[in-house]
């Protein structure tokens, strides 16, 4: 069997250098965990949340699968929500997509025809969740095309979750409890590092104006 013996020197290097940095990190992060943001991304491996907002382990309460998807039944997403909201009481959730995203793209050559293909996989009903943001920004998209189209899809997808995240029971709950919480939509750009906000954002305090 291979072991992968590689990954462990770079961990055993890693873990060194940090200690050598501060001796009482692991110590004080064994401890226990009070990360201030839950981030929801992308599974894609170029998206990792800690090293783009360069975070330390400890500060980031991470949930990632394809195309940063919030599904209301997916409990799964729904769980680490309600942990990091409930128990470690983040002050932020932060959905952040990605330009390029495979998930995206996929979801969109589905639907290239106008017309919904046969669901052939498994991963094909994931990405129906893809084909209902373009179904319901079918107005805006009938003007986009090439890459243009792509971009504003991987915007749009974010800003769609960013709503449903909102309206969760566990966020309705935590604002009608009075819990200081912001929902961010942001969209990272693999072509040069960056991060843009897309400022789809809710805070209890605009929530409360409405
Ligand atoms: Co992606």
């Amino acid at each position: 069997m291979k072991s992968l013996k590689n990954l462990f020197k770079n961990n055993q290097e890693w873990a060194k250098k940090i200690k050598k940095e501060d001796p009482a990190f692991f110590k004080n992060l064994s401890n226990q965990q009070a990360p201030e943001y839950l981030w929801i991304g992308c599974s894609d491996s170029r998206v990792p949340a800690n090293q783009i907002v360069n975070l330390a382990p400890g500060e980031v309460f991470v949930h990632r699968n394809i195309a940063n998807v919030v599904v209301h039944t997916d409990l799964n997403c729904l769980s680490v929500i309600q942990f990091a909201v409930d128990i470690l009481k983040v002050k932020h959730i932060i959905v952040c997509g990605h330009y390029g995203c495979g998930g995206i793209k996929a979801a969109m050559e589905k639907t290239k025809s106008g017309h919904k293909t046969k669901k052939v996989c498994l991963i094909d009903n994931w990405l129906g969740h893809i084909e209902d943001v373009a179904r319901f920004n079918k107005e805006e998209l009938k003007e986009l095309r090439g890459k243009q189209r792509y971009d504003r899809m991987c915007e749009l997808n974010v800003i769609e979750q960013v709503k449903n995240v909102c309206n969760t029971s566990i966020v309705n709950k935590a604002w009608n409890d009075g819990a200081d919480l912001t929902i961010h939509g942001w969209i990272y750009d693999i072509h040069n590092g960056i991060l843009k906000d897309l400022e789809t954002g809710i805070n209890t305090s605009k929530k409360r104006k409405d």
